[in-house]
């Protein structure tokens, strides 16, 4: 273990060498006969403790320990005092951030205790700071894995059942625009953004050949196909932190109206997050391909969009969402969309991974 280093500060020479002669064995003790001499020093070194005599020509024992707490924060601060200064006491614990004052005459033993006490209560501070450094850091890293698996598992449903990949990222940034825009708070931030990945993480579930159905789907299918917010909700279930997220997420085609499904919410009984996503999907699913038709373009969405606001979308989110998205539809390129709560990056969709390829190679694969 490396020895601690000390500082001591005192303008009486005699003070100093007796101070040297009790700590110097045990310590690597630097001696200091002023206040600005000491500063000095502790712009050089790191020091564990810092002893300083309050009367002193100059500068004061208590201005030195203030001067000395952004030179070295971590340092502990003793100051030795004389039975009168009792003021000086006072200012030095409110302001210095002493550890303990030591009366003059000090005797060797008493001090050589202090120190050991105080270096302890060092050690311990650091190894705490230390302890919570690696606990932060550990959580983050389980944190960033988390996030991880949960993009991983939206790229493989994106990659399964959309005609261009990015879908549910997409979703979960619009989603953030409208959120942003109507002032939800950080945490309904983040939560929306998972929302908005997982929201139709359930279609992993359903057979391709409904996914990918070019016509209409007849009613059996239309309801396997109706099942995935539910399916959604319970992939999420054993995340105890992901409560409203699942919420969203069950409910993210209910209608204003009621008409929605699976449990024909209506109004404010529609959970706000859901609300938002169900006008962020719509708006990507008319603006991009898809196996039975083209993207409507932006002039058409947005026609589309508010002819069904109040019935099926709630207004205000349809008008956040254009005011974020541009006139004519110009932001649409992941720059003009705002930046990721989680850190997700729009450009890490693989498009070789895209439904159109799965099209294509099934075609080629029919007619070899
Ligand atoms: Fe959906």
């Amino acid at each position: 273990m490396t020895r601690h280093k000390i500082l001591v500060i005192d303008d009486e020479p005699a003070n100093l060498r007796l101070l040297k002669r009790v700590l110097g064995s045990d310590y690597d003790t630097y001696c200091a006969n002023s206040g600005l001499e000491g500063l000095e020093y502790l712009r050089q070194e790191q020091f564990s403790l810092i002893i300083t005599d309050q009367r002193m020509p100059g500068m004061s024992g208590v201005e030195v320990l203030q001067e000395s707490l952004s030179l070295a924060p971590l340092a502990v601060r003793i100051l030795l005092t004389g039975y009168t200064d009792i003021q000086a006491l006072i200012d030095a614990i409110n302001t210095g951030n002493v550890y303990k004052y030591i009366q003059k005459p000090w005797d060797a033993e008493d001090l050589r205790l202090t120190v050991r006490r105080a270096l302890e209560a060092y050690d311990l501070k650091n190894r705490n700071d230390e302890l919570v450094l690696e606990l932060q850091s550990a959580l983050k890293q389980l944190e960033n894995i988390s996030i991880g698996t949960i993009v991983a598992l939206a790229n493989a449903l994106d990659a399964k059942c959309d005609y261009t990949s990015g879908h549910s990222l997409r979703v979960s940034r619009y989603s953030l625009c409208i959120g942003r825009k109507l002032g939800f708070s950080p945490d309904e931030l983040k939560d929306l953004e998972l929302a908005g990945i997982l929201h139709d993480i359930g279609k992993i579930g359903v057979p391709e050949a409904i996914l990918w159905k070019p016509g209409r789907l007849d009613p059996e299918e239309q309801k396997i196909m109706s099942a995935h917010p539910v399916r959604s909700a319970q992939m999420i279930e054993e995340i105890e932190q992901f409560d409203r997220v699942r919420l969203w997420v069950r409910h993210h085609h209910e209608h204003l109206d009621g008409s929605g499904y699976p449990d024909q919410l209506a109004g404010e009984n529609i959970p706000l997050g859901s609300r938002v996503i169900l006008v962020a999907d719509a708006y990507d699913a008319m603006t991009s391909d898809r196996p039975y038709r083209n993207s409507i373009g932006f002039e058409k969405a947005t026609g589309e969009l508010r002819k069904h606001s109040g019935r099926q979308f709630e207004g205000e989110m349809v008008e956040a969402l254009l005011s974020v998205v541009g006139e004519g539809g110009e932001n649409l390129t992941a720059e003009g969309i705002p930046e990721s709560y989680l850190g997700l990056k729009l450009g890490g969709i693989n498009p070789q991974q895209s439904g159109k390829q799965y099209l294509l190679e099934t075609a080629r694969r029919a007619q070899a």
